[in-house]
């Protein structure tokens, strides 16, 4: 990355964003057709292949509570690992703790998919937040009725990314999120690292994040290459998606004590 792109730090910005609560945006009731369709099953406990993330979830809450961590992501080296599919499930997974409010925000512009998981129509978009085009982010969000998530889905995916993420509106942005209270956790669907400097940038903002990797296509070099990319980013955990090696689930995804790639990256709690 270079100097021009290194984003504003965060500890400087000034935060000028309000993030809605709930009852300032409109509810959205998700289709459950459209979300088994899309294999978002976070919000049902008891269908067979939700485990995995309830058991993802309460790693992730842990480490994050004990590190005092607000807002991860969620990335991978190449498109089409699964990390929408794991932030999607993740978030559904989250919303159905009690004490915390959940916001998950679709920072993969040029390949945002937040919307058709859910099934979600609309358009005002994050994108023409992070542009400039609205300063109101109850606008961009959707309350899931019942729960305690919050999306801001992507509508349309024409934008130049980097001047939006590289961009003292965007430290802002992050600086404004840090504002909420620590029972509210903050997902980001990522950019993929090898795809431009999209992840670095965002990766530079946040406290931490969780790799997907695709079992079969993601070699451990790649691995490895994005994490140096990300660095000194904290990688939280790890996730090897359409994993085949017999841990049981119908999806195919493992995690990380399980996964084949632990030992190069995983961290101990
Ligand atoms: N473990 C899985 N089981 C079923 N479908 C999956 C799984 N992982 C990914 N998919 C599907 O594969 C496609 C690509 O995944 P996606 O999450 O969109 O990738 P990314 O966001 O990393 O580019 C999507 O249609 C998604 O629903
Ligand atoms: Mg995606």
């Amino acid at each position: 990355m270079s100097d021009q792109l290194a984003p504003t730090t965060t500890k400087s910005a000034a935060a000028p964003f309000r993030i809605p609560s709930p009852s300032e945006v409109a509810p959205f009731a998700p289709d459950p057709a459209v979300l088994e369709s899309n294999h978002i099953v976070g919000f049902n406990s008891r269908h067979l292949s939700s485990r995995p993330f309830s058991l993802l979830r309460s790693q992730l809450v842990k480490r994050m509570r004990s590190r005092g961590h607000k807002i991860v992501g969620v990335t991978s080296p190449a498109p089409g690992a699964g990390k929408s599919f794991l932030a999607a499930n993740l978030a559904a997974t989250l919303s159905r703790l009690p004490n915390y409010q959940v916001h998950v925000f679709d920072l993969d512009v040029r390949r945002a998919s937040l919307a058709a998981n859910y099934g979600l129509m609309g358009e005002v978009g994050l994108e023409r937040f992070l542009s400039g085009e609205t300063n109101d982010l109850a606008k961009v969000a959707r309350h899931v009725e019942g729960t305690n998530l919050m999306l801001y889905p992507c509508f349309a995916n024409d934008y130049d990314t980097m001047p939006l993420l590289a961009s003292d509106r965007f430290a802002q942005f992050i600086a404004s999120l840090r504002t909420l209270p620590e029972d509210h956790l903050v997902l980001f669907d990522m950019p993929p690292v090898f795809a431009n400097d999209d992840a670095m940038v965002v990766a530079a903002q946040i406290d931490a994040y969780l790799m997907i990797i695709e079992q079969g296509r993601n070699s451990q070099r790649q691995v490895t290459d994005s994490m140096r990319l990300l660095d000194p980013a904290e990688c939280i955990g790890s996730v090897l998606n359409r994993y085949d090696g017999g841990v049981g689930d119908p999806y195919g995804y493992s995690y990380g004590a399980y996964g084949k790639y632990t030992d190069y990256f995983s961290k101990n709690d």
